[in-house]
């Protein structure tokens, strides 16, 4: 099953708006043959596993492990579990169970049914940590949520002026920009749009560009520099001009709006940027799943805008050259 969760995780940034699956066939105790999702629309773990298997192999002497139940249904590619049950396999040990209502246990049925030996919950923490964007999504009903910034060593994200200071050191900017690739959606309130004019893309790091969000109630900000896909939640207009889109939201703006449209809009996850009034936003609502804070070792700044109270747990830290990098959860499970 660790190695199912190692092969998963190859797919990570490609297969959402799908779960990160890995799949091993085991014969006589050597694995035989793995696959895993590659890309959103392709073939899922298990039939990449199967089509990898030597000729003279018997199936039905084999044990398929896979991170997380097979699917039943017809998606973009027929069901894995009918699968495997034509393709005669001997077993299936499983980690996690499908939260998708299409699915949610009618896999492991299908396979029982057939008379397949299905164990399932092996390793199941750390196979729902791994798919923890996939499992908010479905239970949810929205994106999975990481709020992050950065704060000089005293506790402030910005000058009391809110001018620009770049707070974060460059090993940490290279770590942002990859967990920015790891995440559907980036997100930033309108006064970062107007005073930092923020790429919010992954140029330091390898891995696709996420969608941008800006909340401007006003339409106060200026386009957001760059040619990436960009949605600009406001109160007065709605249009579509190449890459930018924007959505006019009810006169209340809500956080719990703009998160039912990106769930509309199937993206698991979102990282909130800030600045801080737009993370005070997100807290108020009970809207995290997870924070983290580029806390500066050298910058002092006495004065300005302070980085949000955090109630969650500090899980781990990592030291760079010129940071503390802070993570904080509800739990402490990891997948590696
Ligand atoms: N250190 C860091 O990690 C970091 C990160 C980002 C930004 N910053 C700094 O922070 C400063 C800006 O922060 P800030 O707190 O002043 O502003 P901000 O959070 O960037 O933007 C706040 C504005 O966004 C709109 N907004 C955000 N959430 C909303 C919601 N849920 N509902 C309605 N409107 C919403 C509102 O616009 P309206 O007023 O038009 O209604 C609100 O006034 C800048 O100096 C920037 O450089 C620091």
């Amino acid at each position: 099953m660790r190695r199912c969760i190692e092969l998963a995780q190859q797919g990570q940034g490609s297969v959402s708006p799908n779960p990160m699956v890995g799949a091993v066939v085991v014969y006589h105790h050597q694995i035989v043959a793995e696959g895993w999702h590659q890309v959103f629309g392709g073939p899922h773990a298990e039939p990449n596993a199967l089509a990898l298997l030597p000729s003279g192999v018997p199936l039905h002497d084999c044990t398929l492990y896979v991170n997380l139940e097979p699917c039943s249904h017809v998606g973009k590619t027929p069901p894995c579990s009918r699968l495997l049950i034509d393709k005669n396999i001997g077993k299936v040990v499983i980690g996690s169970t499908d939260p998708n209502p299409k699915v949610n246990g009618r896999g492991i049925a299908m396979l029982r049914e057939a008379g397949i030996s299905v164990e399932t919950g092996i390793l199941k923490d750390q196979c729902d940590a791994l798919n923890k964007r996939f499992f908010t999504y479905q239970n949810l009903k929205r994106p999975y949520i990481v709020l992050k910034w950065a704060c000089s060593n005293d506790g402030f994200m910005a000058p009391a002026n809110r001018e620009r200071v770049q707070i974060s050191g460059e090993e940490a900017r290279v770590m942002l920009h990859r967990w920015r690739a790891e995440e559907d959606a980036i997100l930033i309130g309108a006064t970062t749009a107007i005073m930092d004019k923020p790429l919010l893309d992954t140029r330091l790091a390898p891995g696709k560009n996420p969608l941008r969000v800006v909340l401007d109630p006003n339409l106060r900000a200026p386009q957001l520099p760059g040619d990436f896909q960009t949605l600009i939640m406001n109160t007065r207009l709605g249009k579509n001009e190449g890459n930018f889109e924007w959505i006019k939201m009810r006169q209340d703006f809500a956080v719990a709006d703009v998160l039912e449209i990106l769930y509309n809009r199937q993206l698991l996850s979102l990282m909130v940027e800030g600045g801080a009034e737009t993370l005070h936003r997100f807290l108020a609502g009970g809207f995290v799943d997870e924070i983290r804070v580029i806390r500066s070792k050298k910058l002092r700044m006495q004065t300005g805008v302070e980085g949000p109270k955090i109630s969650m747990p500090l899980i781990k830290s990592e030291e760079t050259n010129d940071d503390t990098i802070e993570y904080y959860g509800k739990e402490i499970v990891t997948c590696g």
